[in-house]
């Protein structure tokens, strides 16, 4: 299992490899596309970006090449799985 951890102070399990987008949505993350085009999910990635998978070709046009494992990276949570462990988010 892995962890999310919003905005320090809300922690919820998801099994691993799973979307993260139902757990976003249920904290109370927007979302409106839910393909990657519109950014209305934008979150940032304060610890652990490398436990999400790759960036994907929608989060690269939308938010430019960033480093997936440096504090503060964004990604569009419709896009997003998470491999294992914790991430702490931000939104
Ligand atoms: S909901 Fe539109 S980019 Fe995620």
């Amino acid at each position: 299992m892995a962890k999310i951890i919003f905005n320090e102070d809300e922690e919820v399990i998801i099994p691993n490899g799973e979307l993260i987008k139902e757990y976003c949505e249920n904290v109370g993350i927007p979302f409106a596309c839910e393909e990657g085009i519109c950014g209305t999910c934008v979150i940032e990635v304060e610890e652990g970006g490398e436990n999400l998978t790759d960036f994907t070709q929608e989060e690269i046009d939308f938010l430019g090449e960033q480093d997936i494992s440096e504090e503060g990276c964004e990604r569009l949570a419709c896009q997003c799985k998470i491999k294992s462990g914790t991430v702490r988010v931000r939104f």
